[in-house]
């Protein structure tokens, strides 16, 4: 049998050679162990981003990787299903789907991830809640998952370790951007969780990282093969982010926007239904609904009647929240000293929004990282946001800024005015689900 170690395995991904499930093996236990240096993993990442891997490479790197460390394994009277969204502004269906699933009778151990870029993250979210933690141990996390049905909580050190090396190396070295290596990436750490079905959700517009349809299907495309590959159903809904999803954008404000949908205080249609189209996709997969249409049935049935909600709350309690979240989470959720109501300006219909950029404020504003390790202040962001669509007056709110002080309000104003396009002719409404690949 041929020699296997890092120099050869590099050479023939450079080459065009493509990658064998014997290299892709000894290269993640490589990244995992430290026998592979920085300098090769980030030669293999180019090599993979210039070349591309064939489907049966990608499938490899995938099991190899998420087989680099522990992949957990449940024993529960259900099936075991997760959701991945590839990040967007404003989209907090995680924090209403896990609680939904897990009233429709499926297991969700949800390892989720923090904001990365422009975009949210559920983890940065779900601490906006004071006292709820998502670095649980294994105990926990199981126990959590096991008597409420959901937990959502951060990767252990224990998972995919190879990831975390690699996807480290391609931050600096210009290789994020690897269809590839971003399904093996995202795919390793969910499939370790020990998961029998999952659904993705690919963002396509100016607040994802797929711009365009073509794109954004070629990456749902590569994680559905991927997963099914690596023996765990699959399947993907390509969904709308030239706006964001829910009217706000911050990790309380979110929060706040989860609690009245799911509570039915002032329900936010696009979350809800973005949640039910997801959910039925999975609870298909996982054979519990006989097609997605009954299974999005089955969503809406459990957020109307208040049986997730009430599942979120218990989620909240046993991750170290609030016990009453549900009935008083108005007075939980920290605010922002300062709050502005940002008027329109002029009359006409919003027609486009530069998602991305109003994420990005987002960011400055403290609701994210400019720097790994930063501080996130969680009640800053904007609420009560226009839609495209939308016919304004000028003295309508294109939304509120909520701000930790005058200066940040004012520099959030302006860029939300420059983020929005207002004209005289009403837009077409982008649809919210643009393609489903099963
Ligand atoms: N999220 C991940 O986990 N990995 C990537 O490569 C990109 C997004």
């Amino acid at each position: 049998m041929a020699a296997v170690d890092a120099r050869t395995i590099i050479a023939s991904v450079r080459d065009g050679k493509g990658l064998s499930e014997r290299q892709a093996k000894w290269f993640a236990d490589g990244l995992a162990s430290g026998a592979v240096s920085d300098a090769q993993a980030g030669a293999f990442a180019m090599a993979v981003l210039l070349n591309g891997l064939s489907d049966d490479g990608r499938v490899a790197l995938t099991r190899a990787m998420r087989d680099s460390g522990e992949v957990m394994s449940w024993d529960l009277p259900g099936a075991v299903v997760d959701k991945h969204s590839t990040g967007g502004v404003g989209d907090s269906v995680s924090l209403i789907l896990a609680p939904a699933l897990a009233a429709c009778g499926v297991f969700v151990p949800m390892i989720s991830g923090r904001g990365l870029g422009h975009t949210g993250g559920t983890l940065d979210k779900l601490e906006a809640i004071p006292g709820c933690r998502t670095e649980l141990t294994e105990e926990i996390f199981r126990a959590v998952t096991r008597d409420v049905g959901c937990a959502i909580v951060a990767a252990s050190d224990r998972l995919a370790p190879a990831d975390r090396r690699l996807y480290a190396i391609r931050d600096i070295s210009g290789t994020v951007e690897s269809i590839d290596l971003i399904t093996a990436s995202i795919l390793a750490k969910k499939l370790a969780g020990g998961i029998g079905a999952l659904v993705l959700d690919v963002k396509c517009g100016s607040g994802a990282f797929m711009k365009t349809a073509a794109g954004a299907e070629r990456l749902a495309r590569s994680l559905v093969t991927a997963a099914n590959g690596a023996g765990c159903k699959a399947s993907a809904l390509i969904t709308d982010m030239n706006q964001p999803l829910g009217c706000s954008a911050g990790n309380a404000l979110e929060i706040l926007e989860v609690m009245e949908t799911l509570t039915g205080e002032a329900v936010n249609q696009a979350l809800w239904d973005v949640a039910a189209a997801l959910g039925g996709e999975v609870l298909a997969l996982a054979g519990v609904a006989p097609d997605p249409d009954e299974g999005a049935d089955r969503i809406d049935t459990v957020l109307s009647d208040g049986r997730a909600a009430e599942i979120f709350g218990e989620m909240v309690a046993a991750q170290g929240g609030p016990l009453d979240f549900i009935d008083r989470y108005p007075d939980r959720l920290p605010s922002a000293p300062v709050m502005i109501e940002i008027l329109a300006g002029r009359s006409g219909y919003i027609s486009g929004i530069d998602t991305g950029a109003l994420g990005m404020e987002v960011v400055r504003l403290g609701g994210g990282r400019m720097r790994a390790g930063d501080r996130i202040n969680p009640s800053v962001g904007f609420s009560r946001l226009a839609m495209i669509g939308d016919r304004m007056a000028p003295d309508q709110p294109l939304g509120f800024v909520h701000a930790a002080n005058a200066a940040d309000a004012e520099r959030a104003t302006a860029a939300l005015r420059d983020a929005y396009h207002i004209s005289d002719e009403a837009p077409d409404e982008p649809p919210l689900i643009l393609d489903r690949i099963g």
